[in-house]
């Protein structure tokens, strides 16, 4: 079982029109629910490639059951712990006629101590046996940065591994818990480091000095460029094939999921990173909120190269 954590889920609402008018009714031609967040698309990602993951997080109200029954009908165990604050809610209103996006994130209800602590007994209660905690996204209001870092030294006394899929503060004290793998991409690698290069041999010197600290695997997202893997004694770059691309939303999640899948089906370090790179590039593949299909990933994943760094 691999477990994702997304403490700041939010319940996606697609709102479709046709020419959008102020100070008068507008009339919606689509709408459409989704339950949105970075660990929760590792979820879908890991159950579409035949993994199974249980989504863990907080969420509130009504917006939060509709979010924990829509995953349920996916397919995704939920064991979300319960807030007094509501679920947000974030609009996309997309216009035809205009071919424009208006994007409203909502930041999130507040979070009680009283409430992290019962997600602390949660994850101090997860089975020995549960092959990877994945980390991921933003956390919301009331909530300390120090959190990941919490979460991971938590599970690392237990022996449970962690990938942290963050930016800023987040991931640079979650480092310092040594996390099994980090999975920035290049502009919060840049931004943890204070690299400005994108030279993909110098970020494997920036990367040991991350795994000298205690951090096995290090992977850095280059978009198009593919994905530098860096452990102790390995550094490779897997290089996607070209592909057209349709939405980038998910590219990074879809490839942190197929490394993390891979390496529970016990491929090496070098097949896991061909498999991230083929679920990202697969992942852009598709439009909108949709990730990947495991057909696409099995496809593309013969066309990765991969060079030694
Ligand atoms: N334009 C592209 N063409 C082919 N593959 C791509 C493209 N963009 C991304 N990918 C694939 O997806 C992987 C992850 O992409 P990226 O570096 O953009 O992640 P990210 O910025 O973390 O994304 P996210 O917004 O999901 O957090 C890349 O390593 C690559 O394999
Ligand atoms: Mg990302």
């Amino acid at each position: 079982m691999i477990y994702t954590i997304t403490l700041n889920p939010a319940l996606d609402r697609t709102i479709e029109i046709d020419g959008l008018k102020a100070d008068d009714a507008n009339r919606i031609v689509r709408e459409a629910r989704y339950a949105g967040g970075k660990g929760i698309d590792c979820s879908r990602a890991i159950e579409e490639l035949g993994g199974e993951s249980t989504a863990l997080g907080f969420i509130g109200g009504y917006d939060g059951l509709e979010l924990e029954g829509r995953l349920i009908n996916e397919g995704i165990i939920c064991e979300f712990t319960r807030i007094g604050g509501q679920t947000r809610t974030n609009i996309i209103i997309v216009d035809h006629k205009k071919k424009t996006q208006i994007i409203l994130n909502a930041a999130g209800p507040k979070i009680t101590p009283g409430e992290i602590g019962l997600f602390f007994q949660k994850i101090r209660s997860l089975p020995l046996h549960a092959e990877f905690v994945i980390v991921s996204g933003s956390v919301p209001p009331g909530v300390n940065q120090h959190i990941y870092a919490q979460i991971i030294t938590t599970l690392n006394e237990k022996g449970i591994r962690v990938a942290l899929d963050a930016d800023g503060d987040l991931l640079r004290y979650g480092c310092g818990a040594k996390p099994t793998i980090i999975k920035p991409n290049i502009h919060e690698f840049q931004r943890l480091t204070g690299i400005t290069s994108t030279d993909p041999t110098l970020l494997v010197g920036k990367a040991r000095e991350i795994v000298a600290k205690g951090v096995s695997m290090c992977l850095i997202s280059l978009g198009a460029e593919g994905i530098v893997g860096v452990t102790q004694d390995l550094a490779f770059r897997a290089i996607p094939p070209q592909v057209e691309v349709v939405s980038h939303v998910g590219a990074g999640d879809s490839a942190l999921a197929g490394f993390i899948v891979a390496l529970t089906k016990k491929k090496d370090f070098r097949q896991a990173l061909i498999m991230a790179a083929a679920a990202g590039s697969a992942a852009v593949m598709n439009p909108g909120t949709a990730l990947y299909k495991k057909k696409d990933v099995e496809r593309l994943k013969k066309e990765v190269t991969i060079e030694k760094l």
